[in-house]
């Protein structure tokens, strides 16, 4: 079945009030909903009232007080219908339903979770726990009674505000919860167990008090301080750059250890993944920890971009996720260096979505159809819905772009909105047409800028001709020419900015040029000095760039741009060629081989104290091989690339020996641990260098010495992952890995890095490796971060390990998603995209990778989640 935007009509009836009551047991908990439920104006009387449902038993209806009759409805396993409603404008239809959370291995709507009950109901969970109107645009206001036995669950949570608790005979309890504000049935959440919790306060603007906890397994309270520090952060950052306050007397965060993705917005109610709740330095590394504080600001600012304004049906997906990743990104940006964070964002795109929106699977940042919801909490709806906002910012300035929001919020709180709707606040705060940019929410691809210059020393002129180019994506062959804001500046021989007298050929404006048509020739007088051009500073825009530029001036970038972003770009971009370069070479027998102005460059920003450390980092790790593949495009041998990559990480470690391992010695660890972002940064440069250091002649021992010697978890895992990945022979590799799991092997999300890990390492014995480790007592099928761990990082991660030339990985790749899809359609689905770029192999490659596809494509009785993502991927 395919849903289509074009099919959208508002539902016949609403639900205005909805009161739930849950008697939780294991095997069978029975739910029963009392719905308000009212005709909408200029509905006919008695028009049969349709609701959804997924797998469900039924056990009693009643409307109005009265049992109905068998035949006045019907319930069949994927809606109920009420044939014949009463004609008058409301009434009130009960509905008791069984379910059993122990045996819902799918993690959606209710289930068990090492013993707790919880739900997660985003996109179409609640109809798997009564039938409704389960769709965004129905706005109810719940109130849910929740009865336990004490001893299973002392705990018991919902939305909103807690209401009334007591005793029950034998042992059992009942508490009662009331949200006044009027929700979509995808922000429904209970939680019910025995958990522990840390308790907090935030006093919001106005003077509110607000209650906050976060519950976690006991004994791991501790763990969740971080958390806590960053959701009162993130409290504060919204009101003082968003003028956003929270709304209700108690603010909860669950941590289960089953979850299908991240974490859950629920409105008061946030569910968690533990991954991103649970940290302290033994545990976490600094990436987690930057998670932790990404996550928990993003499930806090959808209480306003998402919650208190959601979305009218589920194409409008981008409308909360993209811009409440805007949101995240800005936070971080804040709290940690801005220019760190946008180039991790733009790794992040390229690495997620930028082969998404280059492949099969790729779709408009706002879709027109979908076979499976589940299947569109994509980096494309995610990260280039954010860019999108983004850009909207660069092109109205951040006065406009902060009128535009407010007046989005005014307009449309307690609604449930449309892309259309939100971009019309903007234009109507800025003045400005945005019906071009707007292809940015309905055009698929990645668009590519061309641009070539020219330097005329006797008129003083610089020209730039640039072109724009859409790709063809899957049912879109023509594209039509987008708006696409691109920062630029034009780089003097001192490194600063030149200015110009006047430009002519397009509008270019406060250092933007908006490139609007096919062509623009735009030429720049009064240049007095032959500039460098820098283009798309800051990645203004999420395009591919093809600029030719000498190297030598890329390296001119790469030393003095005043953008920081074009300066790791400079750098990166020249990796990339040389990388490129070299696996050309090894295809047609030769060697890799480097200019040294590459080597020379790395060791000149080791040395650049003016550089944040994290920035050092980030400019010395050279591209992955999925990147590089990505850049090459086609034809793709996984080996040739790997084997170039690694040859360039020796040259540079090897001319810069002695000058890396100083650099390595100076940043030594100090022995106090702080999770904050120069501390990280210091971590981060120092790990660089022990990867480069691991290629020369005493790596090992290095390598070794940093495991034994690391006080945090981002040492520990660092130093690991060097030495299974580089010296997987050596004892020391094997040593490192049974002394960790020895530590660790109790806590599962640590074991999960040892996993990922191995999964990781480059090579034809990683199939078996993973194979073997699936058997590992640690290992679980079971849950979702245990498979994303060995199974996603390797089918996700590991360029030259998955694709081994005899398709071993792709075999276990058919095997294994069809495996997981049994008891979770959806991270089976999720799993299934790892093979997404297959068309872009070689061909032996790719006959092998197409075979594992058909053989899961013919299996019968597949769910829609992987149906669809193997049909598309595929087609
Ligand atoms: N809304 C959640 C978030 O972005 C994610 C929910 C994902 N749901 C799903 N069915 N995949 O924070
Ligand atoms: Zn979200």
């Amino acid at each position: 079945r395919v849903f289509r935007l074009e099919d959208y009509r508002p539902s016949d009836y609403l639900i205005p009030r909805t009161d739930l009551s849950f008697v939780l047991s294991p095997d069978s908990t029975i739910v029963t909903a009392r719905l308000l439920i009212r005709r909408r104006e200029g509905v006919a009387p008695g028009t049969p009232l349709n609701l959804d449902g997924d797998g469900l038993t039924l056990r009693l209806v009643e409307v109005d007080g009265k049992l109905l009759e068998e035949t006045e409805f019907s319930a069949p396993p994927e809606s109920f219908v009420l044939h014949r409603p009463p004609a008058k404008d409301e009434f009130v239809l009960t509905i008791v339903t069984e379910i059993s959370p122990s045996t819902n291995t799918a993690l959606m709507g209710l289930y068990r979770s090492n013993g707790v009950y919880c739900t997660q109901c985003e996109a179409e969970g609640f109809r798997r726990i009564t039938y409704f109107l389960d769709r965004p645009d129905i706005l109810s206001v719940y109130t849910v009674r929740i009865e336990a036995s004490r001893a299973e669950a002392p705990l018991l949570l919902s939305n909103g505000n807690p209401g009334a608790t007591g005793e029950l005979p034998d042992g059992r309890h009942f508490a009662v919860w009331h949200d006044p504000f009027p929700k979509p049935s995808y922000l429904f959440a209970l939680v019910a167990g025995d958990l522990g919790a840390i308790h907090d306060e935030f006093v919001t603007m106005s003077g509110r008090a607000v209650a906050l906890a976060i519950y976690v397994e006991h004994g791991k309270e501790r763990l969740a301080t971080y958390a806590m520090d960053a959701l009162k952060r993130s409290m504060k950052w919204d009101e003082e750059v968003f003028g956003r306050e929270y709304d209700l007397d108690v603010f909860n965060i669950v941590a289960v250890s089953d979850f299908n993705m991240g974490a859950m917005e629920n409105k008061g109610l946030n569910i968690f993944n533990d991954k991103y709740v649970l940290a302290d330095e033994n545990t976490a590394t600094d990436a987690d920890f930057a998670n932790i504080e990404a996550i928990i600001a993003h499930e806090y600012f959808h209480n306003w971009t998402g919650n208190r304004i959601t979305c009218r049906d589920w194409f409008q997906l981008c409308l909360k996720e993209g811009l409440t990743v805007y949101r995240d990104h800005e936070f971080s940006a804040d709290e940690r260096s801005r220019p760190v964070k946008r180039i991790a964002e733009v790794r992040t795109l390229r690495a997620h979505q930028f082969p998404e929106d280059q492949g099969p699977l790729a779709h408009p940042v706002r879709p027109r159809r979908y076979r499976e919801i589940n299947n569109f909490y994509t980096a494309t709806v995610y990260e280039k819905g954010s860019e999108v906002v983004r850009m909207i910012r660069t092109i109205l300035g951040r006065e406009a772009f902060r009128r535009g929001m407010d007046l989005y919020f005014d307009r449309h709180d307690g609604e449930a909105a449309t892309i259309e709707d939100f971009l019309k606040c903007f234009e109507e705060a800025s003045g400005r047409d945005l019906s071009q940019f707007t292809l940015w929410y309905h055009q698929a691809g990645t668009p590519n800028i061309s641009a070539t210059s020219a330097y005329d020393a006797a008129a003083k002129e610089f020209t730039l001709e640039i072109e724009q180019s859409l790709p063809p994506t899957p049912s879109e062959s023509r594209k039509r020419l987008m708006h696409i804001p691109l920062q630029f500046g034009l780089v003097g021989p001192d490194g600063q900015d030149l200015s110009y007298a006047a430009v002519e050929g397009t509008a270019v404006e406060d250092g933007v040029i908006h490139v609007r048509k096919r062509r623009h020739s735009i030429r720049f007088s009064g240049v007095e000095e032959r500039p460098i051009v820098s283009l798309n500073r800051g990645f203004s825009a999420p395009i591919t760039l093809s600029l030719e530029q000498k190297t030598e001036h890329r390296v001119f970038l790469a030393r003095h741009d005043s953008d920081p972003f074009s300066r790791w770009q400079s750098f990166n971009t020249i990796l990339t060629e040389a990388t490129i370069a070299g696996s050309k070479r090894i295809l047609g027998g030769g060697e890799a081989e480097f200019e040294p102005v590459i080597a020379e460059v790395a060791g000149a920003i080791v040395e650049n104290e003016n550089l944040e450390r994290a920035f050092r980092a980030l400019a010395l790790t050279p591209p992955g091989e999925a990147d590089i593949a990505r850049e090459i495009g086609s034809n793709i041998d996984p080996d040739a690339i790997f084997a170039a990559r690694d040859a360039l990480v020796r040259r540079i470690a090897e001319a810069n020996r002695d000058q890396f391992l100083a650099a390595y010695h100076r940043l030594e660890d100090n022995g106090l641990f702080s999770p904050e972002a120069a501390s990280a940064g210091r971590r981060a440069l120092r790990n660089v260098l022990l990867d480069y250091l691991a290629t020369t002649q005493d790596g090992p021992d290095i390598a070794s010495a940093h495991f034994g010697s690391a006080t945090n978890m981002t040492d520990r895992a660092a130093a690991l992952a060097v030495l299974v990945h580089r010296h997987c022979e050596r004892a020391e590799a094997q040593d490192a890995l049974h002394a960790f799991e020895v530590t660790h092997g109790d806590d599962p999300l640590v074991m999960d890095k040892w996993f990922a890990i191995q999964a990781a390492a480059p090579g034809p014995n990683t199939v078996d490796a993973v194979q073997r480790l699936a058997a590992h007592p640690r290992f679980s099928i079971a849950n979702p971060n245990r498979l994303r761990s060995l199974f996603g990082t390797f089918f996700s991660g590991n360029q030259s390990g998955f694709h081994r030339a005899d398709g071993a990985g792709y075999r276990l790749f058919a095997e294994t998603v069809l495996e997981v899809e049994k008891r979770n359609p959806q991270v089976a689905a999720r799993l299934a995209t790892g093979l997404r770029s297959w068309r872009s192999l070689e061909p032996k490659r790719q006959e092998l990778a197409r075979e594992a596809l058909v053989s899961i494509a013919s299996t019968k009785g597949l769910s829609a989640d992987l149906s669809d993502i193997i049909d598309r991927t595929l087609a």
